[in-house]
């Protein structure tokens, strides 16, 4: 079936309390109106309509930089008179288009792709077709009115509604698939007379069921749930956040505490890799297969290659761990590390702006910066590259098959070659030749016989003191 699709995003989302327009508020690490638009696109639509009022350029920029800005088009509604106005301002952006078209909120983040596939079959040979739950509270919502045989009448807003209306506990959802030649006709004849002074979108319900073709499909109140406040943000966090975990067990990743973990929508986890509790995958993060990330790490934007580890702990940004590499425990990698394949960073080790080759290791108490190191360097215990001077950085670089002794500090720019040796406790200022040792360091000297002596000292110290204190008595 050929499908358009039409977004209301144009409300203030008032009960948010927020500057941030609703529906730029995440859901599972997106913007919440990124999931009506996946959909739409997931079901092909031909176009995508974003009806956008209340800070329309930012969640335009956020959908461009998202989709690309061909993915849809947006259309103003200045001032918010009503989702039928508002589907109005949409339909210039239709305008040629005679398919059926969705009609779907910018705040309901947790619909599936199952739920609208159901809605669009039952819109076949209708000219309306549309969502409605049974809820327990239905105040607010507008009622589903249906004739003696069950068919559906009309739609009656709560406060439109008389009382025995009011007792209905069938109510729309404000999802519906409409025949495209028929949205326009039927919009052009709503009017504003009603308790609100608002132009209902539910109203070309009731113009359709005089002609005999609407179709209800009915759904659960989790999946189309809209979002209003901060409350129900968590619980639509929560509920996502629980999908994507069971996507990606489902897929083959071990989860350990799946509900103690944050995995955003959109991350990518390999199989027969294993998270640990408490973990954090954000972002674009994409994880391989055979990986272990275990408890407490928080991994953004990263890549990890097939079989990496991350060891409890560990703070991975904007880099990329090779296949095979272990991190952690404790380990900070910051923007622009990249580690090759096999490489080894221990504890309390921070790297920034580095690339470390194959197999090369850094093991405990380092910090690497701006700094590009060949295969096979071991970097010893409490390495650090000194990298700023003050005004500005300066790069570090060290050859393959390196051997930096412990306290090593690089005061960059310098670079030591391929298979040199620093001795440790070096302070290397200037550059090392390949395979030479520098040594920068006081020379031992020694006292023989000190340590005696320093303690007769001390005796004699605490004696004269006693004395005194007794002639004082
Ligand atoms: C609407 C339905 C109601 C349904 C309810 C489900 C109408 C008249 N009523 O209620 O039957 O039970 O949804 O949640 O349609 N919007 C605009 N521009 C506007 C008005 C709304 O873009 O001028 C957008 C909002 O940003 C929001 C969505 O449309 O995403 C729904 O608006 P809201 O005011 O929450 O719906 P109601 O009219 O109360
Ligand atoms: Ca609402």
């Amino acid at each position: 079936m050929k499908l358009a699709a039409v977004l209301l995003a144009a409300g203030k989302g008032t009960r948010m309390k927020s500057d941030r327009a609703k529906v730029l508020h995440r859901v599972a690490g997106r913007p919440m109106i990124e999931y009506p638009v996946m959909l739409a696109r997931a079901l092909e639509a031909e176009r995508v309509v974003c009806v956008l009022g209340h800070q329309a350029e930012a969640v335009q920029a956020a959908l461009s930089s998202r989709f690309g800005e061909g993915a849809f088009e947006v259309a103003l509604q200045t001032e918010q008179r009503g989702t039928g106005h508002a589907v109005l301002q949409a339909m210039p952006a239709l305008s040629g288009f005679d398919g059926h078209v969705l009609i779907l909120y910018g705040d309901v983040p947790l619909l599936t792709a199952g739920l609208l596939r159901r809605l669009v079959e039952a819109s076949r040979d209708r000219l309306v077709a549309l969502v409605t739950m049974r809820v327990a509270d239905p105040t607010g919502y507008g009622r589903i009115v249906r004739d003696t045989e069950g068919r559906l009448v009309k739609i009656v807003e709560h406060k439109d509604a008389t009382l025995d209306e009011r007792a209905i506990d069938e109510v729309n959802a404000g999802l519906y698939c409409v025949r495209a030649d028929f949205l326009g006709p039927a919009l052009a004849g709503l009017s504003t007379d009603n308790a609100q002074g608002e132009l209902y979108l539910t109203d070309i319900v009731a113009q359709a069921a005089t002609r005999e073709s609407v179709a209800s499909v009915s759904a659960s109140a989790e999946e189309v749930m809209g979002i209003n406040d901060r409350a129900e943000l968590a619980k639509a966090d929560s509920i996502m956040r629980g999908r994507v975990t069971l996507d990606l067990m489902k897929s083959g990743v071990t989860i350990h505490g799946p509900e103690t973990c944050f995995i955003e929508h959109g991350v990518v986890v390999g199989p027969d890799s294993e998270i640990g509790p408490l973990v954090q995958l954000r972002g674009a993060t994409r994880i391989g297969a055979g990986c272990l990330v275990e408890a407490g790490c928080i991994v953004t934007d990263a890549v990890l290659e097939d079989g990496a580890h991350l060891k409890p702990y560990t703070v991975v940004a904007e880099s990329r761990v090779g296949a095979g590499a272990h991190v952690g425990p404790f380990a900070h990698l910051r923007p622009g590390s990249d580690l090759g394949a096999d490489v080894k960073i221990g504890n309390f080790v921070e790297t920034k702006k580095a690339r470390l080759g194959k197999g090369s290791k850094a093991s405990h108490l380092t910090y690497l910066g701006d700094a590009e190191i060949g295969a096979d360097v071991n970097i010893g215990c409490g390495t650090i590259t000194c990298n700023y001077d003050g005004y500005q950085k300066h790069k570090t670089v060290i050859g393959d098959g390196a051997f930096i002794g412990s306290d090593t500090q690089l005061v960059a720019p310098v670079t030591v070659g391929a298979n040199a040796i620093t001795a440790s406790g070096t302070t290397v200022t200037q550059d090392v030749s390949p395979g030479a040792l520098a040594l920068a360091r006081v020379k031992q000297t020694e006292i023989p016989g000190y340590a005696d002596k320093r303690r007769r000292r001390e005796e004699a110290r605490r004696k004269e003191l006693a004395d005194k204190a007794g002639k004082a008595k």
